[in-house]
């Protein structure tokens, strides 16, 4: 007996140190390269982008990915903007502004989706040359404005820590609206998942449209746009309350979609727990922080679920790392194990681990035994202190259970660095899209949070949940009693000035020139924009002008229109 303990000992701090050095020497070696990965394949001077602002991968055959994604563009300039803003790297503000202002021109550009007022920002890709992509698509999908909204307002509030009030109000805030609204209107819309192929509600994209939404209204506030904030608010708290129905509490997991006829148990959720952490919200399960106790079983039930159908996993302890895909019914490329989804379990247990210590303590409980008692069989439901030895033996094993996914990657990395989509579930090799700019923003962001880095908050402490759901207030573009007004204006234009719209009903802005709505110039000198107007009703607008920080009104009168009781209708009219 004592042999076999003592061999077990000695066999698990061999195999925790191989891990952990194995670890340390991929941060060392695929640090550098990931974070030139990443540059490579994004804006106009990007050596593999081919003038691109942000393209997914170089590839243009099996699989063609020379297109500019909103949600990975968003998720990889997340990444870059918390580097600029902490100081990392002061070098990126111009790759900033570049995608702030390719943004601001993509959510203009009408698409099979729509206008930008009639649900074009719902377009998942792009042509890298800011044009439409007209070709059959999983649309629309409704992370993306979320996602780019929580990138840009990242980016805004260290402009205005750092004095640059007027370009966040006069450049930014028009730009962060537009999504923000999108997602108070379309939150409770099915739309496709982030792998593109379930047409559904998804967990991923709840969770980030409530992340959005809950920083959108502190962001208004503070800019003293006070008009917005009620009604992002009130949808925040009915997009948490939705957030809580995906949990499966027989089995122990998030449900990942409500649509898709598979498993539920896919990535989806542990990339949410990664690009929802809030180093505030302690362990809060009901935003499903990296160490809540529903975010750890799930991560367990994910892990294994992988376990016997990759055969690069075959003969790893039950306990051990192992490469993971992004849902185990996957048969995309062969279905195979990706860089993105192994790495980000390792990002998802270095939070946690973070949180850990500066709470001082973990919390066993009922939902969160079998993930602990993978690390210590005989763990109990309790609160263990820092000082506690459960609490050492619980962290040395999960920072090395971490350490293994890292090294799990590190394995199947080519000796050139280079991270494609996905590697080979038999032999391991390098599957899919070369240089995938996501692979390399996952390995970025895995190495600073196993650092010990954390960036800002987004006000995830402390929310409650209501206790009935409701969707009130949401789904007020495209409505029962509105029609689709067109509006078409002649209007000449200077270089960097835009035409906007305001009007006497709410969806026109009630004649707020800060909120007014930016008309499209895909037809200049025709501007144009189409707006969902109650029915049957008198409404008065004007057209406005801004550049350079200056707006200027139409002259008198006002222009009106009385809606059609159904349908839609046209109104041409001539700058004044
Ligand atoms: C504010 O930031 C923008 C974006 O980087 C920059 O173009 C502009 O020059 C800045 N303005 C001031 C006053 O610093
Ligand atoms: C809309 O919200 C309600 C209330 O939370 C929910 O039951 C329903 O499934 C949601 N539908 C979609 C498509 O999000
Ligand atoms: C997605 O699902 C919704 C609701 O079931 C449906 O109205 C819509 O047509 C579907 N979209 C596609 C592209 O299948
Ligand atoms: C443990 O639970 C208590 C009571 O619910 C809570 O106050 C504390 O923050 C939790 N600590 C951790 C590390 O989850």
């Amino acid at each position: 007996m004592r042999f076999t303990f003592l061999a077990t000992i000695v066999g698990l701090a061999v195999g925790a140190l191989a891990q952990s050095s194995a670890a340390d020497a991929y941060v060392a070696s695929e640090g550098p390269i990931a974070k030139t990965g990443v540059i490579a394949n994004i804006g106009s001077s990007g050596s593999k982008s081919h003038g691109a602002k942000a393209s997914a991968s170089p590839s243009t055959s099996n699989p063609d990915y020379l297109y500019s994604w909103t949600r990975d563009s968003a998720l990889v300039f997340k990444a870059l903007i918390d580097q600029f803003t902490s100081g990392e790297d002061t070098t990126l503000r111009n790759l900033i502004d570049d995608y702030t202002t390719s943004s601001g021109r993509l959510q203009q550009v009408s698409n099979p989706s729509g206008t930008v007022s009639t649900g074009g920002l719902g377009e998942p890709k792009f042509n890298i040359d800011e044009s439409a992509f007209t070709g059959a698509w999983g649309r629309p999908q409704r992370d993306g404005p979320a996602l780019r909204a929580t990138a840009i307002i990242t980016y805004a509030n260290w402009l205005l820590d750092n004095s640059n009030s007027t370009y966040v109000t006069q450049t930014l805030w028009p730009i962060i609206k537009l999504d923000l609204d999108y997602v108070q209107n379309n939150w409770n819309q099915t739309g496709f998942d982030l792998w593109e192929e379930v047409n559904s509600s998804s967990f991923f994209t709840t969770a980030v449209q409530h992340r959005a939404l809950r920083e959108g209204a502190t962001f208004a506030a503070r800019i003293g746009q006070t008009s917005v904030v009620s009604g992002y608010t009130t949808q925040a708290a009915n997009v948490l309350c939705f957030l809580q129905s995906y949990w499966n509490p027989s089995a122990g997991y998030i449900t990942a979609n409500t649509g898709g006829g598979r498993s539920g148990k896919d990535s989806n959720t542990v990339l949410t727990s990664v690009h929802t952490f809030d180093p505030a919200a302690g362990c809060d399960a009901s935003t499903f922080q990296p160490c809540s106790d529903k975010a750890l079983s799930n991560l367990k039930v994910y892990v294994d679920s992988f376990r016997s159908i990759y055969a690069i996993n075959s003969g790893i302890a039950a306990n051990a790392a192992v490469a993971t895909g992004r849902y185990p019914e996957d048969s995309y490329q062969g279905g195979n194990p990706w860089y993105l989804t192994t790495i980000a379990v390792s990002e998802q247990l270095y939070d946690a681990l973070i949180v850990w210590d500066k709470l001082g303590s973990i919390n066993v409980t009922a939902v969160s035994l079998p993930f602990f008692q993978q690390f210590s069989s005989s763990v109990a439901v309790g609160t263990y202190a820092s000082s506690s030895a459960t609490y050492t033996t619980l962290t040395t094993a999960i920072r090395t259970f971490a350490d293994g996914f890292i090294a799990v990657n590190a394995k199947y990395t080519p000796a050139n660095g280079g991270l494609a989509e996905q590697y080979d579930r038999a032999s391991g090799a390098p599957v899919s899209a070369v240089d995938l700019t996501w692979s390399y923003a996952a390995t970025l962001t895995a190495f600073h949070a196993r650092g010990g880095k954390t960036y800002a908050s987004w006000g995830a402490a402390g929310l409650a949940v209501p206790a009935t759901c409701s969707t009130s207030g949401s789904g007020s573009s495209g409505g029962a009693g509105t029609v689709a007004v067109t509006f078409n204006v002649q209007a000449t234009t200077v270089y960097g000035e835009n035409i906007y719209i305001t009007g006497s009903v709410d969806a026109l802005q009630n004649w707020s020139p800060d909120n007014a709505l930016i008309l499209s110039a895909a037809n200049y000198p025709t501007w144009s924009i189409t707006v969902n107007l109650p029915a049957t009703t008198a409404v008065q607008y004007k057209f406005i002008r801004k550049y350079n920080g200056a707006t200027t009104w139409e002259s008198d009168p006002n222009n009106q229109i009385t809606t059609p009781a159904s349908g839609s209708a046209t109104q041409a009219d001539t700058w004044r």
